[in-house]
């Protein structure tokens, strides 16, 4: 009943559908199944965009497989050798951020990326990263946002959770926000359930805040 609900809340979304593609990289950590909602948004023609490429800093990460499957180049990316040799954290950020320039995306994407990073890799990026936090704004920033949110449920402490898009600054999960949406959790959830709902918000809400983007850079370009 709530997929349900969540579909319709899906497709009223009414957005002018532009001529120009935007150029994505997308950036996954994980399943990619928020990837996946970028795909089938492009492919249905509900999204005007091209995901130019799909980078993973975990090379068993499945949205690999979903970017293969569609015909997207990828590339894995992994901290160790970095943090092994000395060169840190910092170095990565400022490699990756240049091989995403290289790649001359309009926006970066970060569908399920599971490395925080730095200041200097957004200053070297020098594009708008836009992130997915399965809160909302100023809840359960980091890592295990989902479980959290239903344990505070399970205490009494919290009604409902949320999802947002927000733009990324150096704050972990942090930034304006460009979309949000309120998941309930319900009484007799289980805590696969109450994911279950929340990936489900966070597929419309991924697709909808790339086209309020391309809106937006559409009007300042006219
Ligand atoms: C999502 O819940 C996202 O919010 C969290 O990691 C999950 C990624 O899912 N940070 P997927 O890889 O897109 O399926």
């Amino acid at each position: 009943m709530m997929g349900l609900l969540w579909v319709k809340l899906c497709k009223v979304m009414e957005y002018k559908l532009s001529n120009q593609p935007i150029k994505l990289v997308v950036m996954v950590s994980g399943s990619g199944s928020n990837l996946q909602a970028l795909i089938d948004a492009i492919e249905d023609k509900s999204l005007s965009a091209e995901i130019i490429h799909v980078i993973s800093n975990r090379k068993n990460a499945y949205g690999l497989e979903r970017a293969k499957k569609h015909g997207i180049p990828t590339t894995i990316v992994s901290l160790k050798p970095y943090t092994d040799d000395g060169r840190g954290r910092e170095q990565f950020d400022v490699d990756l951020a240049n091989v995403i320039k290289s790649l001359s995306p309009d926006l970066v994407v970060l569908a399920g990326w599971m490395h925080i990073l730095s200041e200097t890799f957004l200053t070297t990026v020098g594009i708008d990263v836009i992130n997915l936090h399965p809160a909302l704004p100023n809840m359960f920033a980091g890592v295990q946002a989902i479980e959290r949110a239903y344990e505070a449920f399970q205490q009494g402490d919290i009604t409902h959770s949320g999802c947002m898009i927000h733009h990324v600054i150096p704050e972990v999960d942090a930034g304006d926000v460009i979309v949000q949406a309120e998941v309930p959790i319900l009484p007799d959830d289980t805590l696969d359930a109450f994911a279950t709902r929340m990936h489900q918000a966070e597929h419309c809400i991924i697709v909808e805040a790339v086209k309020k983007i391309q809106e937006q850079k559409e009007t300042t370009h006219e």
